[in-house]
């Protein structure tokens, strides 16, 4: 493990010599009175899963949101692949903490959405969508609706989604936090298959700082509101070794055990 530094600043927070797909500079966030992010500097490496992790109401899907584009920082900006983002954009993937499904329209037409919106004909986006429909296990429910599923499903059709657009960056919200532990451990694995297979950016959100460890080139944590960068640690787990003798090791197991050092020493 690399505890990169206590204090980060934007230096820190920049892994040398790699690709940057998203640079987050000066980003600062005000809700009316409410200011939920205050000076973030970042960048995101292609190639690598980066997780922001930190209490409730530190930020996290708020600097998600502002990289996607569906709301502006009040100052500082972003880019994406060099570019200024002004608005969203088919090279960065949003999986939503509630899902955000369009509640009318099948399991099918949900994922497929985004290929959709590129103008992608119906055939050749509808075997794209079977392909990862099969990959989250919801073969058999392409023609159910939200509401059919369980909370878990609807996660794994928002998975999917993303996953079948192709975008270059993908921000997932707590894409597992609806899934048994079971699944979510399945996932956790088909994830890590994605970052090694595909050159993409994920930037990565949970609460479970075993699955940060478990899952990250890099972890960010934010101390609470206003969410600044607090700390930065490259976990370097070996992932030739079996789930289960990785969660076994004692430099995991040490990892976790100064990351939640750090969020007591960082969030109180
Ligand atoms: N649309 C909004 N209007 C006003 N305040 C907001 C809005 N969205 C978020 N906030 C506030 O900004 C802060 C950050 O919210 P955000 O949702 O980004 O936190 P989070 O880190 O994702 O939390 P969680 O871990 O609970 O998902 C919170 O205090 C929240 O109440
Ligand atoms: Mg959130």
């Amino acid at each position: 493990m690399r505890n990169i530094t206590a204090q980060a600043t934007a230096a820190a927070s920049q892994p040398s010599g790699a690709d940057v797909a998203v640079e987050v500079r000066g980003v600062c966030k005000m809700y009316n009175d409410v200011e939920a992010l205050r000076s973030i500097d970042l960048d995101f490496p292609v190639g690598k899963l980066t997780t922001l992790l930190g209490p409730s109401g530190c930020g996290k899907t708020t600097l998600l949101k502002i990289i996607a584009g569906l709301i502006p920082a009040t100052s500082g900006e972003i880019r994406v692949n060099g570019k200024v983002v002004t608005g969203p954009g088919p090279e960065r993937a949003f999986v939503f903490q509630d899902f955000a499904l369009m509640p009318w329209a099948t399991v099918m037409r949900n994922v497929a959405f985004g290929l959709e919106l590129k103008g992608m004909g119906k055939d050749e986006r509808q075997s794209i969508a079977r392909k990862y429909i099969a990959e989250v296990g919801l073969t058999g429910f392409e023609n159910k609706y939200p509401h059919e599923l369980s909370g878990g499903m609807r996660q794994r059709v928002g998975l999917a989604r993303a996953f079948a657009v192709n975008a270059d960056v993908l921000l997932l919200d707590e894409p597992f936090s609806a899934v048994d532990e079971q699944n979510r451990r399945k996932f956790q694995e088909d994830l890590l298959r994605l970052v090694e297979l595909e050159k993409k950016t994920f930037i990565f959100v949970t609460h479970s700082i075993e699955e940060a460890v478990y899952c990250s080139d890099r972890i960010v944590i934010l101390s609470r509101r206003p969410g600044r960068i607090a700390q930065v640690i490259e976990p370097d787990i070996d992932h030739n070794e079996s789930p289960d003798a990785i969660r076994r090791d004692q430099g995991y197991l040490d990892t976790v055990e100064e990351i939640w050092q750090g969020l007591k020493r960082y969030v109180d």
